[in-house]
C-alpha cells in the first residue's frame, strides 16, 4: 500500500489561532486564492510523495535512530514576514516566513534527507526555504495588487515557540482539502 507523507513541524495552537485570524482578513482581500485551513498550518521539512508502507517504516526507524545520535536539541522558532514563491511576477504560493531557528531546521532537513535517500526518495531540486504556506494560487486566480504589495512591506509577526517535536505525517487528499494524520512523532531533547 502506498502512503503520501511528509516530515513537518506542527505549530502550537495559539500561533495557528493568530495566523488564522490574520487569514480571515487576508482571505477577504484575495478570495480567489486557495487558503490553507487554520488547523493544517505547518512547516514542511521534507515532502516524501507517495511511498510504500515498508519504506514508511524504514524511514521512521532510520530517522529515529539518527536523531538519537545527533545533538539537535529543542529550539526556538519565530514566524514573521509574508512572502511569495517563486516571485511576485509569477506568484504560486504565499507564505509566512521563519525568522529564528534556521540552523536547527537546516540540520534536521539534512538528517531527514539522509534517511529518505536510503529508501530512494529523491532530494528536492530547489534549496530548502522553511516557511508556513498560507495560500496557493489557483488557475485563473485574480490577485489584487494591494494584496501582492503586502509581500514586500507587511511587518507581520506571529510569535515564537520552542519546537520540540518533528512529525512524520500522512496526507490523504480529499475533495475538501488534505487530511493529515501523524504516523510518528520524534521528540527533541
Ligand atoms: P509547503 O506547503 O510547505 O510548500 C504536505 O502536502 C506538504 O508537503 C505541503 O504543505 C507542501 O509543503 C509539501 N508538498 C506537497 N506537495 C509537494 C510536492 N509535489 N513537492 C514538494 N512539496 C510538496
Amino acid at each position: 500500500m502506498k502512503i503520501r507523507c511528509f516530515f513537518c513541524i506542527e505549530l502550537p495552537e495559539e500561533i495557528k489561532e493568530k495566523i488564522h485570524k490574520w487569514m480571515i482578513f487576508s482571505r477577504e482581500e484575495a478570495p480567489d486564492l486557495k487558503w490553507v485551513k487554520g488547523n493544517a498550518l505547518h512547516i514542511t521539512l521534507k515532502f516524501c510523495g507517495e511511498i510504500q508502507d515498508t519504506q514508511v517504516q524504514n524511514v521512521i526507524k532510520d530517522f529515529g535512530a539518527s536523531l538519537l545520535e545527533t545533538e539537535i536539541c529543542r529550539f526556538r522558532i519565530t514566524l514573521s514576514g509574508f512572502g511569495v514563491f517563486p516571485n511576485l511576477r509569477r506568484p504560486r504560493v504565499f507564505w509566512i516566513g521563519v525568522d529564528d531557528g534556521h540552523q536547527a531546521l537546516n540540520r534536521l532537513y539534512s538528517l531527514i534527507n539522509k534517511s529518505t535517500a536510503l529508501e530512494g526518495i529523491a532530494e528536492e531540486k530547489t534549496s530548502f526555504h522553511p516557511h508556513v504556506t498560507v495560500a496557493r494560487v489557483r488557475r485563473n486566480s485574480v490577485i489584487p495588487v494591494s494584496f501582492l504589495s503586502n509581500c514586500n512591506d507587511e511587518p507581520l509577526s506571529f510569535g515564537t515557540w520552542e519546537a520540540d517535536t518533528i512529525t512524520f505525517m500522512q496526507s490523504d487528499l480529499k475533495r475538501q482539502g488534505p487530511v493529515y494524520t501523524p504516523l510518528a512523532s520524534f521528540k527533541l531533547a
